[in-house]
This record gives C-alpha cells, structure tokens and sequence, in this order.
C-alpha cells in the first residue's frame, strides 16, 4: 500500500527518486502552476522555456520528465499536464488535480518516492492531491507469477506501484488539512480494494470468498455484519438471489454491513449488485460479451468500500450495506426463460431472459433494505448495456423516485469528480413488463432498456421511501488504456460518490 505524508520541506532537499509539479496550458504555451516556484526558481525561471523546447504544452494528463536542477537531491523532476490555464483568480479545479497527480503517479510506478509540488489553494486541494495520487498508484498483480503479492516486484503492468508519496505546500500541523489527507487515505484505500474485488478473477471472488472478505473487514472496522447463506435465504424467501444463483455450484449469499454511529440522527442504505461473474444463464451472452463479466459484482464493491470508509471516517450517520451476491450460470438446476420467481416482497416475477439478472438480486435486497424505513436507499449496479449506449464508458446514469434527491446525486457525484448524468423513470415503459403469468416479467421494451430495468427495480422499493439508482455498467470496468488515476480493469466506479452521499446525510443535507 502506498504510503502518504506531508512535509513542509523545501523540494531540492527532499531525498526522493522525483518531484512533481505542475504545468498549465497557456494560450503562448505551457505555464508553470503555483506550488513549483522554487523549482522553477532552480532552473533560473526557465522551467516553462525548457518544457516548450522539450515538446510540452501543459495539456491534462501529458507527463514531461527532465533532469533536476543542479543542488536537487533528486534527480528527476516530472512536469504534469494540468490542461487549460484558469481563469485570471482562478484556482485548477480538484479534479484537475486530482488527474494530474494520477496520471503523475502512474507515470512514476517502479519509482520508491516521489514529492508531488502541485498547487494547493486550500486543504480540500491537498486531500484531492492525495486522492489522485493514491489512486494512480495502483495495481493488480495478484496473478503475476512474480508479483507483490508474492513478495517480488512485478506489478500488472511490469512495475511495481509508487511506494511513497510527499505532499508539499500543505500544513502538516493544520487541522483541516490533516483532515483531508486522512479522508483521502481512507477512501482511496477503500475504493483499491474495491478494485482488487473487482479485478478478481470468478473463479476466485465467489460469492461465498466475496462474504468473508466483508466478514474480515466488518471485523477489522467495528461493522455489524450477518451473512444470509443458501439455507438461510431459501428460510426468508429469497426467490429471486436464489433463482439467480440457481445454476451454479458457488451457492449465493446476502450480506448486511451495519455501521451506526452514535450520533447519527440519519440513516442510509446502499444496496450492491454483486454478480460474481454474469454469463447471462440460459439466455447465454455470446462471445465477445462475457470475457469482462467478473465485473458484474462491481455494485456490491463500491457499496462495500463506502461503508468501511464511512467507518473509518466515523460519520456521524448509520450507513446500511446490502450486498447481493450471486453467480449467473446456465446448468440443469439454473432457472429457465419462462420461469416464475416468487421474490422477498412477495411479488412473482416471469423470467423472460435470464441475463437480466441483475434486476432480480436487487429487487430481493432492496426489499429487504425497505423494511428496516431507511431516510433513503441508493442502489448501485452494472444493470444495463442499454445504459453504455446511452451514456458512454465514463459516465454513470441515475434515475430516482425524487426530483431533488435525483438532482443531489448528481450534484455530489460532480464535487467528487465523477460523471454522472440524470436518467428518467417515464411511467409509460411499466407496460411493457406486463406478464401474462406473473406480477411482472424482468424484461420489457428493448428501447431504453436502462430506465425500463430502473422502472422494475422500483416497484421493489419500500413505500413511501427515498430511493435513488445508479447503473455505472460503463464507468465500473475500464477496457481502455489508463488515464489520469483511473486504471485499466475495475475502477472503483460510484465509491466517492456514495461516500460524499453519507457526509451530506450526516450533515442533515440529504434525505
Ligand atoms: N451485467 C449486464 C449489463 C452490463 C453490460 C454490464 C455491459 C456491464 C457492461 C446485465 O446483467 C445484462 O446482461 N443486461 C442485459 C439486460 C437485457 C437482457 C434486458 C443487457 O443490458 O443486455
Ligand atoms: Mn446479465
Ligand atoms: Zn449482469
């Protein structure tokens, strides 16, 4: 785990394999940020000349390295984009920051220590810093024959991540910017290994491997946790997590994190998708659809990370975890296009296609999450394909029963530097799920598909209560090359968002 300190030394006496600063993009070329006078200082205030005659222009995310200055105990200094200079009394935004120190920390992997000189106009500059950081410094080599896991040095991309980071300009003896960089050091561990959950391989991270690393972490953190395995789900009547998991031979399970706070006077439920890996069942997806579908748990992951964060932060809030973990598998005991489910609220669902899947685990745990009369719950999952046409690989869709609660998910998602894009319910859609047979079937028009399968899931929703769901089936596997802290595989989709919805709940600003 990359380690994160501050230190008001001045950079050419810090031993360390690097210095970061930034560079902006100006309209005569690139601009040298605040943060790296006195590097620019040591190179005669030239910096800006040289990074032009090398190429640079300052644009987000381009890394420049080049010799440091004479008398610099570091012998590397790496000049990151920034993208467009702000405006005059304008600061960069956190997420330029945040981008910049993580495509700088990715660009540093093999490296033990690197000093980050970015420009920090307050502690929540300094925490975005450290959060970008720490989250370009990561990778998954679990698997690597001769990866850090086993105590060697190879990482997935053949280096090992930076080891140590030190941020400059910030008050290490200032409340509110320790404050930052802990949070940042919380959520940004959580959301990686949200990430490593994500990138284990299924036949590994069953349902049952998913359940005991909560159980592990609830331990470690003072969570509540109570696991609902096969015999206790049949016992509840669980019909649609058991006809989900029905085909394969990892039974599923239904995890419930509960961390409560003394102090809270609110209380929020976050429910996860948490398909182990979504072959689609009978209705079996094609080749070219299933390589990238142990991602389908990443729902499960982020609502995971979020309530340990929330623990280790100590919000003043009672954040509930509802995990719905089943593997979708076609076999002889696997539920059939055509079956009818009897589901936790007592509703019958025909399964017309059993990919839709997704829809069926979550309908069970929201019920469940409905009864205990949250202030509000937020579902997370990998729902739709419908929902990547729609919105692209980066943005998540969220549709809600609640104009205002809809808006404020977005508005959160936004401050933490994730995109996100309002989606809507139209009630007109609900009839195309019309069933013969049963209450409803878990597939309807194919045209927007995305606000159809958010249309089902609410008639799973607790009357009455604030609900809000997010399909991140872009934004939660990232099949492209890496850019600014966001790495090839899981990403840790929705992780900072649901962090951000429990403080504003704990802050009385939400629900
Ligand atoms: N897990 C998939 C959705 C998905 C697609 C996630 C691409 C990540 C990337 C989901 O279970 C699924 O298969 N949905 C179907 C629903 C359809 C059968 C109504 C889909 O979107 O095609
Ligand atoms: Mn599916
Ligand atoms: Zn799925």
């Amino acid at each position: 785990m990359t380690a994160l300190t501050l230190s008001t030394s001045a950079a050419s006496g810090l031993r360390a394999d690097a210095i970061v600063v930034g560079v902006a993009k100006g309209a005569q070329g690139p601009v040298v940020a605040p943060g790296a006078e006195a590097v620019d200082k040591a190179y005669d205030g030239r910096l800006a000349d040289v990074l032009q005659t090398l190429g640079a222009s300052g644009a987000e995310g381009e890394v420049t390295k080049l010799p440091a200055p004479s008398g610099f105990k570091a012998p590397v200094v790496v000049a990151v984009g920034l993208g467009a200079l702000p405006e005059k009394d304008e600061a960069h935004t956190a997420e330029s920051l945040r981008r910049a120190a993580g495509a700088a920390a990715r660009a540093l992997a093999g490296s033990k220590k690197a000093a980050f000189a970015l420009p920090l106009a307050d502690p929540a500059d300094a925490g975005a810093v450290g959060e970008g950081a720490l989250l370009g410094a990561y990778s998954f080599d679990a698997y690597k024959e001769n990866g850090s896991a086993k105590g060697g040095k190879a990482a997935g991309n053949g280096k090992a991540p930076l080891a140590e980071i030190v941020l400059l300009g910030a008050k290490p003896r200032d409340k509110a910017y320790k404050a930052a960089v802990e949070r940042a050091v919380a959520v940004t561990e959580e959301l990686n290994r949200a990430r490593d959950l994500i990138n284990t391989p299924p036949n590994d991270l069953t349902p049952e491997a998913f359940a005991a690393v909560a159980q592990a972490a609830a331990k470690e953190h003072g969570i509540k946790v109570q696991v609902l395995d096969e015999k206790a789900l049949a016992k509840g009547g669980y019909g649609g997590i058991l006809g989900v998991g029905a085909g394969s031979a990892a039974a599923p399970r239904l995890v419930k994190l509960s961390y409560t706070s003394s102090k809270a006077k609110k209380h929020l439920a976050l429910v996860g998708k948490g398909i182990t890996y979504d072959s689609g069942g009978i209705s079996l997806k094609p080749a070219g659809h299933n390589e990238t579908m142990k991602c389908d748990m990443s729902g499960a992951a982020a609502v995971f990370a979020a309530v340990v964060a929330a623990a280790r932060l100590g919000l003043e809030v009672n954040v509930t975890g509802w995990l719905a973990l089943a593997e979708n598998m076609p076999s002889g005991s696997a539920t059939r296009p055509g079956d009818v489910l009897r589901m936790y609220s007592g509703k019958t669902v025909e399964v017309l296609n059993t990919d839709a899947e997704g829809r069926l685990v979550l309908a069970d745990a929201l019920w469940t999450a409905s009864e205990e009369k949250p202030d509000a719950i937020v579902d997370v999952a990998t729902l739709t394909g419908a929902m990547v046409l729609a919105l692209g690989n980066r943005t998540f869709g969220v549709m809600a029963n609640d104009d205002a609660f809809r808006t404020a998910i977005v508005e959160a998602a936004e401050e933490v530097g994730e995109d996100s894009w309002p989606m809507p319910l139209p009630a007109h859609l609900r009839k195309g799920m019309d069933s013969p047979t049963a209450d409803i079937a878990n597939m309807g028009e194919r045209m927007g598909g995305g606000l159809v399968a958010g249309l089902f899931l609410q008639e799973f929703v607790g009357e009455g209560i604030t609900w809000a769901h997010l399909d991140i089936a872009g934004p939660a596997f990232n099949e492209q090359g890496p850019f600014g802290y966001t790495p090839k595989g899981g990403t840790g989709s929705a992780v900072r968002t649901l962090v951000r919805l429990a403080e504003l709940t704990a802050a009385g600003d939400l629900g």
